[in-house]
C-alpha cells in the first residue's frame, strides 16, 4: 500500500522538492529555537512581532479563565459568544466597513467565501499569483475562470469585457492580494477599482499582507490610497500581522449576511476558540494606538534599512511593496544551498520551490518583523551579500 508514496516521495527528492517540518521549540519572535540552535528568525508572517507580544498573552489568559478554551459549536449553533461578536464589531470598525465576518483561518474564509459568492453562472477572474486558498475557493465556486499574468491590467480588461460579453447576467469577480505572498509586490489597485467599476465587476482584495503593514493603523492597502470604500470584500488572516489565528472578511451587511447563511467553511465548521477571539481583538487595539503606529514604523524602518543593505542588482530581490523580501534564485538545489549556508550563519530563511511557485522559480522568502533589531538586519544584509557572491 505504502509503495506508491514511497515512489513519489523518491521523485520529489530527485527533484530537490521534498518538504519537511521543522519543528521550533520556542516562542515565534526575531531569534528562535531550532532543534536545540538559536537563529534570527526572517522566516515569520509576524511582522509586528505581536504573537508572543504581553498584550495579546495577557488577553488570551484572561479569556481562558473567563471562557474555558473550547467554543463547543459551530457559530450558527451555539459557538458564536461575546468575544466573536466583539471582534467582528472591532473588525468592522477598524477598516471602516458596515460589517465583518470571521473564519477559523484566513484559507478557511478564501474557500467558504468564494463558493457563496459565484457560481456556475458567473466569472471569476484571478491574478496569476493569488494565494493557493483564493484558486481553491475559485475552483470550488464552480464559476467560469479566467486568469491574467501578474498585475497586467491590459489582459484583464481583456477578461472583463469578454466576461460581461458572454454573461450579461452574470456577477463578475475580481480576485487579487494587496501585497502578493511570495513576490511581495503591490497590486495597482487604483486602476482594478476603476476596471472594476467600469465593467461592474466585484473585487476581492485578499489583504492577508498588508494589513498591519501598510496605511493608517495597518489598514492595509486600499486604506492607505483612500480606496477602503471600494473594495465589495476586503479578506484578512488574524494569523500574519495580527499574531493570533483566523480569518475575516470585511463588507456590506448584506454580503456579512449572505455569508453567515452560505459560506460553507463558516457554517459547517467549529467556530475559533473564544480566547483568540479576544487575543485578535487586543491586537486590534493596538494598531489604533499610538504605540500600535510606533511599532509599525519601526517596522518600515527596518524594510528600509535592509532593502539599502541588499545588492545593488534590484531584479534578484523583487519590487519593494512591504514586509517580504524576496531572493530570487531559480534552481531549486542552489535555494536549498542559499538557505543553508545562512543557516550556518545563525540566520533562518525558508526557501519557497514548487508547488508554491513554478518549477525553477525557487527563491529565499526574507520577511523583516518590527521585532528585529537594527544589528539583526545589519547583520542579515551582511550575510546575503558574501553569501550570494556580491562581496
Ligand atoms: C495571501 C494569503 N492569503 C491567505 C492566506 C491564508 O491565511 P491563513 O494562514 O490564516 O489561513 C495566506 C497565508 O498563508 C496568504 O499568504
Amino acid at each position: 500500500m505504502s509503495e506508491p508514496f514511497q515512489e513519489q516521495l523518491r521523485a520529489l527528492r530527485a527533484r530537490s522538492l521534498h518538504r519537511k517540518l521543522r519543528e521550533i521549540g520556542s516562542a515565534q519572535g526575531p531569534e528562535v529555537q531550532i532543534v536545540g540552535r538559536q537563529l534570527i528568525n526572517f522566516s515569520s508572517d509576524d511582522y509586528l512581532g505581536l504573537a508572543a507580544d504581553p498584550i495579546l498573552r495577557q488577553a488570551a489568559i484572561a479569556a481562558i479563565e473567563e471562557f474555558g478554551v473550547g467554543a463547543g459549536s459551530s457559530r450558527l449553533i451555539s459557538g458564536t459568544q461575546s468575544p466573536h461578536a466583539a471582534l467582528e464589531s472591532a473588525l468592522a470598525r477598524w477598516k471602516r466597513a458596515p460589517a465583518a465576518i470571521c473564519f477559523s483561518s484566513g484559507y478557511a474564509a478564501a474557500v467558504g467565501a468564494l463558493p457563496a459568492l459565484a457560481s456556475k453562472e458567473d466569472v471569476i477572474i484571478l491574478d496569476k499569483l493569488c494565494h493557493a486558498s483564493l484558486i481553491d475557493g475559485a475552483r470550488l465556486s464552480g464559476a467560469t475562470l479566467r486568469v491574467f499574468p501578474h498585475n497586467h491590467l491590459g489582459k484583464l480588461e481583456s477578461h472583463l469585457e469578454w466576461a460581461r460579453r458572454e454573461y450579461p447576467a452574470g456577477r463578475i469577480v475580481i480576485v487579487t492580494e494587496a501585497v502578493f505572498s511570495i513576490d511581495g509586490d503591490r497590486a495597482p489597485l487604483r486602476e482594478l477599482v476603476e476596471l472594476k467599476k467600469r465593467f461592474q465587476a466585484f473585487l476581492l482584495l485578499d489583504e492577508a499582507h498588508a494589513i498591519g503593514v501598510l496605511g493608517p493603523h495597518g489598514r492595509g492597502l486600499a486604506a492607505e490610497l483612500g480606496l477602503e470604500s471600494e473594495i465589495d470584500a476586503a479578506l484578512g488572516t488574524l494569523g500574519k500581522s495580527l499574531g493570533t489565528s483566523g480569518g475575516y472578511i470585511c463588507g456590506s451587511r448584506d454580503l456579512i449576511d449572505w455569508l453567515i447563511n452560505r459560506a460553507r467553511a463558516f457554517i459547517f465548521s467549529t467556530a475559533p476558540p473564544p480566547a483568540l477571539a479576544v487575543a485578535a481583538t487586543a491586537a486590534i487595539r493596538f494598531l489604533l494606538s499610538e504605540e500600535g503606529e510606533t511599532r509599525r514604523k519601526t517596522l518600515w524602518k527596518r524594510i528600509v534599512q535592509l532593502r539599502k543593505l541588499l545588492p545593488e542588482n534590484k531584479e534578484e530581490f523583487g519590487r519593494p511593496g512591504a514586509a517580504i523580501i524576496p531572493w530570487l534564485v531559480g534552481d531549486e538545489q542552489r535555494a536549498l544551498d542559499l538557505a543553508r549556508a545562512l543557516r550556518t550563519e545563525g540566520f533562518f530563511v525558508p526557501t519557497i520551490r514548487y508547488p508554491t511557485v513554478a518549477k525553477g522559480a525557487a527563491r529565499l522568502r526574507i520577511t523583516v518583523s518590527a521585532a528585529h533589531s537594527a544589528l539583526q538586519i545589519a547583520s542579515l544584509g551582511d550575510a546575503v551579500r558574501r553569501i550570494g557572491g556580491h562581496g
